[in-house]
């Protein structure tokens, strides 16, 4: 991982790799282990970006106001630390998403495709707002244990509980082990997001839509009126896998994504 300092903070990223710039943004609460797969196929012929968002993983929480745009913000930094000045692909999962959003709507010249995944446009209602709040309380009073015994038997697929407890705990530990202070920042500023969805429409970088057939977070029907309003997408589904697609079924993800890498359909 190279350390770069952004706004007074330490980020880590993990970057590898030649070729056109692939950007990862993880989901909540993790880190850019959730692409393990991807990074370990694609640095072979492209260069795989993958940073620890503000506060998590080994980035520094900082002392900036965390929202989706200061993610954004983040991410247009470490791009210029790291030289890439070559429009990038953003793959984006859930909170991943919510970011990409943002960077399309400020750094559109800096992005040449986007693929999101198992994410939503749509605001939080009141209700699930209230309840992130809440809980961004009870992260910071109890740390992540209650976090994640609620939300892992939601991040996966039947078949990934039954068939890969391996990868189950991985992801276990890695909430466990989130510091509680970014894991409340992000869960507040999840809950301020803007709603995306008018957005859709207007958007004109080649876009793949993907989801874990099993998704109870991005439900499928969701994920697919979101490829239906941006021009040109496409929606790939992924057989057994629920909202974490890319580690919960690697090979039919990275054939989704290397196929529409090799011929990304402009909208
Ligand atoms: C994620 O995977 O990033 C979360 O499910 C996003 C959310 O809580 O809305």
């Amino acid at each position: 991982m190279k350390k770069i300092p952004i706004r007074g903070s330490e980020f880590a990223v993990f970057d590898e790799g030649d070729g056109p710039p692939l950007l990862f943004v993880h989901g909540f609460p993790l880190d850019h282990a959730m692409w393990r797969d991807q990074l370990a196929e694609f640095a072979a012929e492209y260069r795989v970006i993958a940073p620890d968002l503000r506060g998590f993983g080994s980035s520094e929480v900082g002392d900036v106001a965390v929202t989706m745009e200061q993610f954004a913000d983040d991410l247009a930094a470490a791009l210029d630390a790291l030289g890439v000045t070559e429009p990038v692909t953003l793959i984006g999962l859930s909170m991943g998403g919510y970011v990409a959003w943002q960077f399309l709507r400020k750094y559109r010249r800096r992005l040449r495709a986007m693929v999101l995944c198992d994410t939503r446009a749509a605001a939080d209602s009141p209700d699930a707002a209230e309840n992130r709040l809440k809980s961004a309380e009870a992260v910071l009073a109890e740390g992540t244990e209650a976090l994640a015994r609620a939300m892992v038997p939601k991040l996966f697929g039947k078949q990934t509980i039954r068939a890969r407890p391996a990868v189950v705990d991985a992801v276990r530990n890695v909430i466990l082990q989130a510091n509680p202070q970014g894991v409340a920042a992000a869960q507040r500023a999840m809950a301020a997001r803007p709603d995306a969805t008018s957005m859709l429409g207007a958007i004109d970088v080649p876009t793949l839509v993907v989801v874990g057939e099993d998704d109870v977070i991005s439900p499928l029907e969701e994920m697919r009126r979101i490829a239906e309003a941006i021009p040109g997408s496409r929606l790939v589904v992924i057989p057994d896998a629920g909202h974490m697609s890319p580690l919960e079924n690697p090979a039919a993800f990275n054939a989704a994504l290397r196929e529409f890498l090799q011929r990304p359909f402009k909208g």
